[in-house]
Order: structure tokens, then C-alpha cells, then sequence
């Protein structure tokens, strides 16, 4: 079999979990040709770690020249996505992409026009889709179970003191980065609600604050938690050595990012992204979102109901509870499930099954279980790398879970509709802000 030559570009920790599928699962189908970073270190430390001999490259553009790639993985931070993308296809090769596919509604011309020019595809890295559950889901609406979706509600909580605040120390705090968590985050939900009503977005009404991050409201601030004066006393500490030691002990794939920038003040005046997030998305033909993020929350979870003109289904995922009084209720467990004993570990409760309760209007309502799977969010990941690796799902796809550069579109465009309305407390049409959307 010829192998496709492989490039990553921004080897940060995301990045790892690809580096260590191609090189451990799918190295009879992927060669693992380049690696790129601005911190060329990093691209070295993964080359050792992983027992890689990729070519290192601080520079895209040489990278893209001199490594030649069939597939560029772009896992860099949201605000260069679209300069990497579009190069990588006028290059001529395949790219697969993390979330968001870009933050902005004219960097989505720009991805979609060099999509049409190269011939190329963009695959979006939507690995929420591959969470058992959440294929689940599409499929008994497709089945006719609840008959056409009519409304969805949806919450989706971040934990305050894990998860939630890791958004808070790094990049992600900055808009003009990421977007904010309605894009950078948000996109996974906007894209679930997008797939599952089977439905395009057309009119978002946002209301956002910054009611727990963010300048004054904390009792201290700092500029990063390593060198804080306020270190013993501040609830909001994170020794991010101490972090990656014990994910190392716990044998989480991803290990140490050199010099990484991961412990900024959770209450520093550059935050500038929302952490309370209230948005109503109308969709095309008729339908309804309902939708909610939260990022000063005990745990970490969602909850989720979808009304159809046949009845209505409930589902709801519960993980991560950092907090100190859930400790001694839930058990402490790695990332695979196993327990561990003694305090000081990341606190988790992964409970064996998830399930979607289903209520037709004109029958017994019923469970249907899922495993929980509790590596790779969900399980998730292991399907996205095997569906754009192996092409698994290219034969047969009926749910339809293969996410291509348009749905990184409708669902990144809910999320800077929604920015848009927060600010100037006006429902924004997307066709306002995306000329293209028909
Ligand atoms: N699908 C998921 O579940 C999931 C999970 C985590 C992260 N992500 C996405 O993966 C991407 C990376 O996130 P992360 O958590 O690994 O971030 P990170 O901060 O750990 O790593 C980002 C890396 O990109 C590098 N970088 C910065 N500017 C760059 C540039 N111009 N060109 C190339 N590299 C550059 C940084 O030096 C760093 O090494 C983001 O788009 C994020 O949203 C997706």
C-alpha cells in the first residue's frame, strides 16, 4: 500500500493524540513526514516521544515546499487555521483540521474558495460526532422515532476549577484567538445541534457576560501562577509542573509541552471572552436551539432534550468533578477507567453507561444504553482518526458523520453570529455576516 505522506502543524498537546495514532495505529497507511511549531523544540520532543523520525520545520511555508505532503493536520491554534488550511490546498494536498475550521465569517470564504480551486477536501475534525452517543442520537432521529425535530435544548457546563478554567490560563482567553468559547468551544455543540435537526442556521440571538473570570473577580491576581505571590492562598492555583507530572503517572498520551504557557491568571484583565453564554439559533426550516455554556460549574457535563412532531428524546452526560466536597462522593479513576487510590490525581467519575430516554407520542416510552467509553472524549476520537485514516466510513456512512468544510462553517457561524449579537444586543441574520449563505 502507498502511504500518504503526513504533516502536523502546532505540536501542542491535541496534536499528540494524532502524532501517537499515526505512528502507533496507522503507520502501514500514514507516514509521518514533517512536523511544524514556531517552538521547533516542540516538534523534537514529539519526534522523541513518540519514536518519530518526522522532518522538523519552524516554518509552514518551507514545510509545506520541502516535505511535499498528501495530508496537512492542522492542529495550531484557531487564529492561523485559515492561513494554514487555504496554503495547504493551494499546495495541492488533503487537510484534515481541528476545531473550529476558522473564527471568522471571511476566513470561511476563503477556506470554501480554495476548497473549490484546488480540487481538495477539507475533513473537519468533529470527533463529537463519533462519541457512541452521539451517533446514537442521529440515528433514532433518523429512524422517525420522534418524528421532524421541532426544538432542541441544550446546556453545556465546563468545570470551574479543571476543564472550564484551563480556558481561562491559555490562548483561548483572548477573542481575537479563539473566538471565545462559543466558537473555540461551542463549535462541537453547534455542529451536534446543526447535525442532529438535520437543519442550516439562519438567525442567532446571543446574551454573554463575564460573571467568574476575568479582572476583578477574583480575591487575588497574577500574571501566571509559577511565579504568584499569592500561590498559597489562592483557591485558583495550578502548579502546571506538578499537572504534567501526574498526567505523565497516569499514563495520558499526551506528556509535557516544553515552556508551555498553561497557568495565566484565571483573573487577568486580558480575558476577554464570555464565560456565561445564552444563545437562541433559528434554524432554516422552522426549528429551534436552545442553548447554553457555563464555565463556573462543580462539574462538567451537558444536558439535552429534542422535541419532534412525534415525540421527544432526553440524554445528559455528567464527568469531572474537580470541586473538593465531590471528592469523597465519586471514586478517583484514570483516563481508562481504572481507579486509583490516594488524593491529588484529576478527579473523575465515568459511569459505565449513558443513555437516551425516548418518548413517542404514541407509545411506551424507552432507555436505550450506551457504553461510556473514557478515553478519547467519549470514544470519540478512536472513530474520527479510524474514519480519516483507514476511510473507514467512506463506504457507508448513513448517519452522515463524515463533517466536511461546510459544517465547520454552519456551526463556527452560529458561534460568531452569536458573538455578534452579544455585543450589539441585535439578532444577527447569518446571511448579514456570510453573503454566500443561501
Ligand atoms: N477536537 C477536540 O476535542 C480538541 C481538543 C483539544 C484541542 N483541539 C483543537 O486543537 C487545536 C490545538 O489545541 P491545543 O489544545 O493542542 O493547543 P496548544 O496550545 O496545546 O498547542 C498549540 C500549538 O500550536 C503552536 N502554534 C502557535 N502558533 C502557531 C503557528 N502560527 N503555526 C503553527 N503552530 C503554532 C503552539 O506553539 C503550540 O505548540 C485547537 O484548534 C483546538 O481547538 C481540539
Amino acid at each position: 500500500m502507498n502511504k500518504k505522506r503526513c504533516a502536523v502543524v502546532g505540536i501542542g498537546h491535541r496534536a499528540h493524540s494524532w502524532i501517537s495514532q499515526i505512528v502507533k495505529t496507522y503507520h502501514e497507511q500514514m507516514e509521518l513526514a514533517a512536523l511544524c511549531d514556531p517552538v521547533l523544540a516542540r516538534c523534537h520532543d514529539a519526534n522523541e516521544y513518540f519514536g518519530a523520525a518526522a522532518v522538523c520545520y519552524d516554518n509552514y511555508d518551507r514545510m509545506l515546499a520541502e516535505s511535499t505532503p498528501d495530508i496537512v493536520i492542522v492542529v495550531s491554534p484557531e487564529h492561523v487555521h485559515t492561513e494554514q488550511i487555504v496554503k495547504a490546498l493551494d499546495a495541492g494536498c488533503e487537510v484534515a483540521t481541528e476545531k473550529p475550521l476558522c473564527i471568522k465569517a471571511e476566513e470561511a470564504v476563503r477556506i470554501l474558495d480554495a476548497e473549490r480551486r484546488s480540487g481538495k477536501k477539507v475533513f473537519m475534525g468533529f470527533n463529537y460526532r463519533h462519541i457512541p452517543l452521539c451517533s446514537k442520537i442521529k440515528e433514532v432521529i433518523l429512524s422517525g422515532a420522534i418524528g421532524t425535530p421541532v426544538s432542541a435544548d441544550l446546556t453545556w457546563y465546563l468545570d470551574y476549577k479543571g476543564h472550564g478554567a484551563s480556558y481561562f490560563r491559555r490562548w483561548h482567553r483572548i477573542m481575537a484567538k479563539s473566538g471565545g468559547l462559543l466558537i473555540t468551544k461551542a463549535t462541537h455543540h453547534f455542529d451536534l445541534a446543526n447535525w442532529w435537526l438535520g437543519d442550516r442556521p439562519e438567525s442567532v440571538f446571543a446574551r454573554c457576560s463575564l460573571n467568574f473570570f476575568g479582572k476583578g473577580k477574583g480575591k487575588f491576581q497574577g500574571t501566571r501562577c509559577r511565579d504568584c505571590a499569592h500561590k498559597s492562598e489562592c483557591e485558583f492555583f495550578y502548579d502546571i509542573k506538578d499537572s504534567e507530572r501526574k498526567s505523565a503517572e497516569l499514563g495520558y498520551q499526551v506528556n509535557t509541552v516544553r515552556d508551555y504557557e498553561g497557568d495565566g491568571c484565571v483573573f487577568s484583565d486580558e480575558i476577554d471572552i464570555y464565560d456565561t453564554m445564552a444563545v437562541m439559533v433559528q434554524y432554516k426550516n422552522g426549528a429551534v436551539l436552545n442553548y447554553s455554556l457555563n464555565a463556573s460549574v462543580p462539574f462538567e457535563g451537558w444536558n439535552l432534550a429534542i422535541n419532534g412532531t412525534k415525540g421527544r428524546l432526553e440524554s445528559k452526560i455528567t464527568d469531572n468533578k474537580p470541586s473538593p466536597g465531590w471528592q469523597e462522593k465519586y471514586q478517583i479513576a484514570g483516563p481508562t477507567g481504572n481507579v486509583l487510590k490516594g488524593k491529588g490525581f484529576r478527579i473523575t467519575d465515568w459511569p459505565a453507561d449513558y443513555s437516551i430516554h425516548v418518548m413517542p407520542h404514541d407509545g411506551d416510552d424507552y432507555q436505550i444504553k450506551l457504553p461510556n467509553i473514557a478515553d478519547g472524549h467519549g470514544g470519540g476520537d478512536f472513530k474520527i482518526f479510524d474514519a480519516i485514516f483507514n476511510g473507514t466510513l467512506k463506504d457507508g456512512d448513513p448517519l452522515g458523520i463524515y463533517a466536511s468544510a461546510i459544517d465547520g462553517v454552519s456551526s463556527m457561524i452560529v458561534g460568531a453570529a452569536a458573538n455578534q449579537s452579544a455585543a450589539s444586543g441585535q439578532p444577527v441574520a447569518i446571511k448579514e455576516l456570510l453573503g454566500i449563505w443561501g
